[in-house]
């Protein structure tokens, strides 16, 4: 069956749904997206990522494409569209199309994009393994916290990761041990520090704050667990007990490996596994898998 997208008020094949070669996303990187997922036939912390679109196309000064009941509606057509129960979603918005220039256009209408395939998480064995990480010099703009489509650098850290073996590259901003580790470049960064404290960067602009760090942060602090929203530094991650990263799609997963060197026993440690366990089980997902 083809895939079905819905580009500006229509559905239509993948193969034939198209954008304007004069669209601002795709000559300036003048838009903004969001991915979420459906598990079990459920739209996980839908709220918390129209929160965060909403917020982004604010800042941007995009306007709302439209409703978000009306969005809403479009995401759930699109997957009945393409009979999908568990899904990726992907939304992209663009200030929209105009001859190029720089300034803002008068007058145009936001582009609107929602694409969805399968949700692919993390196999069995990453998870019960963990994943290997690379540091990477952080190169991107004063505002990450904007969920923007500008991605080349993160993409070219990916790629870095990718081609050492790795699943994730993350971001050092700085230089040498005392240099911070701000996020991943699809993902946030996690550590039990050597005193036993859950550490993530603060939400500033130098970050996305992402929905399942906020959802992490909750369950963490509901738990119990000493948590910290405060830069570690590479010095501090050389003598991390544990480490783990999250996305919408990677969930709560294991980092292992950081540039080769094991993360403590190199195993997932067990504030890691507490919080996969109860992440899963706020997505409706089985604690092992
Ligand atoms: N990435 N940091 C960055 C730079 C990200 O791009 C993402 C999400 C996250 C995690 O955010 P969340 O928990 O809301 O998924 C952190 C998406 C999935 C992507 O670009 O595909």
């Amino acid at each position: 069956m083809a895939r079905i997208a819905y580009v500006d008020g229509r559905y239509l094949p993948i193969t034939a749904a198209s954008v304007s070669i004069e669209d601002r996303g795709f000559q300036f990187a003048d838009s903004i997206y969001e991915v979420l997922k459906r598990i079990n036939g459920r739209l996980i912390d839908a709220d918390r990522h129209l929160a965060r679109l909403r917020r982004s196309l604010g800042e941007l000064q995009i306007a709302q494409p439209c409703s978000e009941a009306a969005l809403l509606r479009i995401v759930q057509e699109t997957l009945a569209r393409n009979a999908l129960k568990d899904a990726l979603i992907y939304i992209q918005v663009s200030r929209g199309a105009a001859p190029r220039n720089h300034p803002f256009p008068a007058s145009t209408r936001p582009t609107l994009v929602v694409t969805v395939r399968r949700l692919s998480l993390p196999s069995q064995l990453e998870r019960e393994q963990g994943a290997g990480v690379v540091t990477a010099p952080d190169q991107r703009w004063g505002r990450c916290d904007i969920k923007s489509t500008g991605l080349l650098p993160n993409v070219l850290a990916k790629q870095e990761a990718q081609q050492a073996g790795a699943r994730e590259a993350w971001l050092v901003s700085g230089e040498g041990t005392e240099a911070v580790v701000t996020e991943g470049s699809s993902t946030n960064a996690w550590i039990v520090d050597a005193a036993g404290v859950l550490r993530t960067h603060p939400a500033t602009p130098a970050i996305l704050g992402g929905v399942t760090r906020s959802v992490v942060l909750e369950l963490a602090r509901a738990e119990g667990i000493a948590v910290e929203e405060r830069a570690f530094t590479l010095g501090e991650l050389a003598k991390a007990r544990e480490a783990f990263l999250t996305s919408a799609t990677s969930l709560v997963l294991p980092v292992t490996r950081i540039d080769g060197r094991p993360v403590a026993n190199g195993m997932p440690g067990e504030t890691t596994r507490r919080l996969m366990a109860c992440y899963a089980e706020r997505c409706g997902l089985p604690a092992h898998r």
